[in-house]
């Protein structure tokens, strides 16, 4: 592909944001359906977000991903933001249309769509998360809108847990008799209950990390997922009893092809998408 005046320039604010495959992924898209456009990194300091939100305006930059720390944070600079994310209150995508800017979540779709490789109906299916940050009201979001039947909502910080159900049932009445908040402690006594386990946390993501719960009770009748990028030590016990098991890559993967539909109005190349990052 050659750069030339009619180029389209997409990126992702980060921060930091070295660390993204976004670039490789969405570049290889670009290229494959022979769109003429470019996927680059922002680094923008959490200062600076206001700045840089209206810098899409000013070079009409088409669109971007966005990713931690601004996802809560660009939402005041937008336009409009779509259902998803009044519920969710984090943004992982804006559109720009001629300067008037709209923010999207994809990352509840990028959990569901990866999610459904392993597990093709989650309706009806009881649900252990843990962890009740940004990523986990995405994942929430997500399961509610498949129709989980029960979700245990486990966190450290208890409070924030119930935070997030108080929030979410303003939105759907019955979140209440869904979602149950319980404490790290509590896991061990409720795993027999669920057939799906989702950490949502940063737990694992180094290898001396403790094991949040006891590993030994997962079994096979267990699917884990762990949207750290990757085999942490829960999903290691995963493989190890017989478990399905997947990491944080088609998480990544969707959210992002979600979002490449979303400008670009194309299906996206998930394969492509896939094999740019050797996944
Ligand atoms: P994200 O957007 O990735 O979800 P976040 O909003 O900062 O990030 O949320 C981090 C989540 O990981 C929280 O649920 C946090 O628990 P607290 O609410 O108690 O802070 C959880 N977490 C982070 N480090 C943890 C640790 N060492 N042990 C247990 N939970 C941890």
């Amino acid at each position: 592909m050659t750069l030339d005046g009619n180029t389209l320039v997409y990126g992702i604010f980060g921060y930091p944001v070295k660390h993204s495959k976004s670039p490789t992924f969405q570049t290889a898209a670009f290229q494959h359906l022979g769109i003429n456009a470019v996927y680059v990194p922002f680094q923008v300091k959490p200062e600076d977000i206001e700045k840089a939100v209206e810098s899409l305006r000013v070079l009409d930059i088409k669109g971007v991903n966005v990713t931690i720390p601004h996802k809560e944070n660009v939402i005041p600079y937008l336009n409009e933001i779509s259902e998803e994310v009044k519920v969710i209150k984090a943004v992982n995508t804006i559109k720009n249309i001629d300067g008037y800017l709209i923010g999207y979540n994809t990352d509840w779709y990028g959990f569901i769509e990866g999610l459904k490789e392993i597990m093709p109906d989650i309706a009806g299916k009881r649900v252990l998360v843990i962890g009740a940050g940004g990523s986990s009201r995405a994942i929430i979001y997500g399961l509610l809108n498949q129709g989980a039947g029960k979700i245990y909502l486990a966190n450290r910080t208890i409070k924030r847990a119930e935070n997030l159900i108080e929030d979410f049932s303003n939105f759907y009445r019955i979140v209440k008799m869904i979602i149950k908040p319980i404490s790290l402690e509590e896991i061990n006594r409720i795993l027999n209950e669920v057939e799906l386990i989702v950490n949502t946390t940063s737990v694992g993501l180094n290898e001396d990390d403790p094991e949040i719960f006891d590993y030994n009770l997962i079994n096979s009748s267990h699917t884990v997922v762990d949207i750290i990028y990757k085999e942490t030590k829960l999903l290691q016990k995963a493989k190890e009893k017989n478990a399905k098991y997947q990491n944080g890559y088609p998480m990544l993967i969707y959210q992002g092809a979600k979002s490449f539909e979303i400008w670009t109005g194309k299906p996206a190349p998930i394969e492509v998408m896939k094999k740019a990052i050797g996944v």
